[in-house]
């Protein structure tokens, strides 16, 4: 991957921790049966017929493996990744740079499709649908378009937010999948895989912990093994067992559903400064103090997922598992007029 858009040298070290455990195939990605199965018949069926792989969407929350996959795609596939994203390729000209450096089979993987400007995004569909771009030479009275053909590639795109992708890009691709919270017994999985790739003590029960506590995300769980070795270390004798996991967790202040400082100030406010909403939420970005996307991406997801909160029309409202989360009783009024929900 020497032509990687992204200098790897660059990489921090958080990220070159993410690619040290990133599963290199399919059979030792745990988890997502549904979209792996999916994948690897594209893959099988494109090898077979000897044909270039169909462009790939993936969506979902950040750290469910969308970049993960999208180099298990061009793995299977035998193809070279070239790899960037929507904020990256700032004009047509930075796109035509990458498209025409594309060989047969490629795989063009594009990071955060959503944020392509729309004047790019117009040059990808023809692109995409005949391997076609059209560049306008010269300006003014001499401005002229010629059609460059490109070789046959993949596109794969990943996407926190489908929804803002715009129909017709979103129609192009031949297949479009979205990855899932996972269930605490996968992330155990993940997480005793990356203890053994990182020399980790580990006991199963002392994964589950972890994993309970992972917000469904293998990011999550990754980061917080790492943080229950280094407690560990410190504080036992270097095995992650269940009560040290327990107790490194507890130093975070991670309660038992995952939710991290942030989310408990997120409903508190929805309760305490919203009475209970709904509430915008550029208004609850302000009061909590967190950027509205990432609240949005990051924070909203997961507590809509477990109940604690509801999206409506009118803004964010607190479900009855909030109030209790936080030891106070719902008002019953608010729940005895769905309308208002
Ligand atoms: N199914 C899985 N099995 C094992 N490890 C996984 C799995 N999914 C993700 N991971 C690990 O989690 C980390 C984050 O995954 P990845 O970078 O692919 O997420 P992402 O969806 O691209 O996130 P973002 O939206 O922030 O770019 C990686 O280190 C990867 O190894
Ligand atoms: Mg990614």
């Amino acid at each position: 991957m020497s032509d990687n858009f992204y200098n790897e040298s660059n990489d921090t070290p958080d990220q070159a921790f993410e690619q040290s455990l990133r599963p290199p195939g399919f059979e030792e990605f745990c988890g997502q049966e549904k979209v792996k199965d999916r994948l690897m018949l594209m893959v099988e069926a494109a090898k077979r017929r000897g044909d270039v792989l169909g462009h790939i969407l993936l969506s979902g929350p950040p750290g469910l493996g969308k970049t993960t996959l999208a180099h298990i795609i061009a793995a299977a596939a035998n193809s070279k990744i070239h790899i960037t994203s929507g904020p990256q390729i700032e004009k047509a000209g930075d796109l035509a740079g990458i498209l025409t450096n594309l060989q047969e089979g490629d795989v063009l993987f594009i990071d955060e499709i959503h944020r392509l400007h729309p004047s790019v995004e117009e040059y990808l569909y023809p692109a995409m649908e005949d391997f076609k771009l059209d560049i306008i030479i010269d300006q003014g009275p001499n401005a002229r378009t010629i059609r460059l053909a490109l070789p046959p590639f993949t596109l794969v795109g990943a996407t926190t937010r489908a929804g803002m992708l715009t129909a017709p890009l979103r129609s192009r691709f031949g297949l479009t999948d979205r990855l899932d919270y996972y269930p605490v017994n996968e992330l155990a999985q993940i997480i005793q895989r990356s203890a053994r790739l990182l020399d980790i003590e580990i006991e199963p029960a002392g994964a589950k912990e972890i994993a309970m506590r992972s917000r469904g995300t293998p990011r999550v769980a990754n980061m917080l093994l790492r943080w229950a070795r280094d407690f560990a270390q410190v504080k036992a004798d270097g095995v992650i067992r269940p009560q040290v996991a327990r107790d490194a967790l507890a130093m975070r202040e991670i309660d038992e559903d995952g939710l991290d400082e942030m989310d408990k100030r997120i409903l508190e406010f929805t309760i305490h400064k919203f009475s209970g909403g709904p509430v915008g939420l550029s208004s609850l970005a302000v009061a909590v103090g967190e950027d509205a996307s990432t609240l949005e991406d990051v924070y909203e997801p997961y507590l809509i997922m477990q109940g604690f909160l509801k999206r409506t029309p009118r803004g964010r409202v607190a479900m009855p598992a909030a109030y209790a989360k936080l030891g106070l009783n719902p008002p019953r009024t608010a729940y005895e007029q769905p309308d208002l929900l």
